[in-house]
């Protein structure tokens, strides 16, 4: 008998749902929230009114594209948290509903936990996925963390940021130079035609495995602020350079602890995910990394790198294997789970 799980995603502006059938994905919707353009930023309000828009067509589409009804599903897993609460709620009452009216239990997924098994969405039935245990360098909009994962549902944070994620250091920095937002991308595209020593940015000296990224934020800002006093065109004429240093600087950062966390747990293989390990110097540099110390490397493809449902859908999967349902009564959480 086939296990069939929906998974739901709606903890920021993507609205996402992803079918899989015994662990191999059969579908994997995601509808973008074009309004937060103009405001250069994501506006909580307008997010959750957008999934309540998008959240039907979505999930018909995901259970349409996976040759399957509403009866064939043997669980609907959503994510729970972390997130924006308002847009949490959209697809945790979605989730809910649904179950309630087909009599099938509920999967609350953390987010990141899902990021994380991320490499587990199989597409075809001989698809590899990693041996327990690895590194899991976790780096996204909201988060940096290195994390030491045991199996699916024994993982450690071993460091995390103390302040600015990874994603926001794209993003601020991106912002500071006119880019749109989310900067990352922009960012991505102008460092692949620029000097990456071009400049020389502030990097942390914090013990153990954390991460900060403020101080680089502050360096990136004077010396934008300071050139553009003397060069008022000076971002239009030296943006890739710019681009290119701040990427290099980023990834030298995110390497230098993960170097450390892998020499001292002595893990053989190395995972990323999240939204910034869709950036092409990160993925380059952890094949290299990994090359170097002949270890495995596992690059997500890059539709699994940014929210998406299918991830969701694998962990739900999981947690269903192992028997983990939620009752109805649990709330969604923005930060911390409650
Ligand atoms: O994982 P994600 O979709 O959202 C969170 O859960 O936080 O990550 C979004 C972050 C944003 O900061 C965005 O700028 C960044 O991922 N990002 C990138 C790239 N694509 C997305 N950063 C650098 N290069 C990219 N290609």
């Amino acid at each position: 008998m086939s296990t069939t799980i929906l998974g739901i995603e709606s903890s920021c502006d993507d609205t996402s749902a992803a079918v899989i059938s015994d662990g191999i994905l059969r579908s994997n919707v995601i509808a973008g929230q074009k309004v937060h353009e103009q405001f250069g930023g994501v506006v909580p309000e307008l997010a959750s009114r957008a999934h309540q828009q998008n959240i039907l067509p979505v999930v018909s589409e995901a259970l349409r594209q996976a040759g399957v009804t509403a009866s064939d599903l043997d669980a609907v897993a959503f994510t729970r948290g972390p997130g924006l609460l308002g847009s949490l709620l959209v697809g945790t009452s979605f989730a809910k509903g649904m179950a309630i009216g087909l009599d099938i239990p509920t999967i609350d997924v953390n987010h990141l936990h899902g990021h994380v098994l991320s490499h587990f969405i199989k597409e075809t039935e001989d698809q590899e996925v990693p041996e327990f245990p690895y590194i899991c360098l976790l780096i996204s909009g909201g988060n940096s963390q290195i994390i030491l994962v045991r199996s699916p549902f024994d993982m450690e944070i071993l460091g995390s940021t103390i302040d600015d994620a990874a994603g926001e250091a794209f993003d601020k920095c991106a912002k500071v130079m006119g880019l749109p937002y989310p900067g990352g991308p922009h960012i991505d595209r102008l460092a692949t035609e620029g000097d990456a020593d071009a400049f020389k940015f502030a990097k942390p000296h914090i013990p153990g495995f954390d991460y900060s990224f403020s101080g680089l934020k502050t360096s990136f800002l004077y010396t934008v602020r300071d050139n553009l006093k003397v060069e008022p065109d000076f971002i239009e004429k030296r943006k890739a350079d710019l681009a290119a240093s701040l990427q290099k600087t980023i990834i030298d950062i995110l390497l230098d602890k993960l170097a450390k966390a892998v020499k001292e747990t002595k893990v053989k293989a190395v995972a990323i995910g999240g939204g910034v390990s869709a950036n092409s110097g990160v993925r380059k540099a952890i094949e290299v990394f990994c090359d170097n110390r002949r270890i495995k490397a596992w690059i997500p493809k890059r539709a699994f790198t940014t929210d998406n449902a299918a991830m969701v859908a694998i962990a739900g999967y999981f947690k269903f294997l192992k028997g983990e349902f939620c009752s109805l009564d649990m709330p969604p959480y923005s930060k911390v789970e409650v």
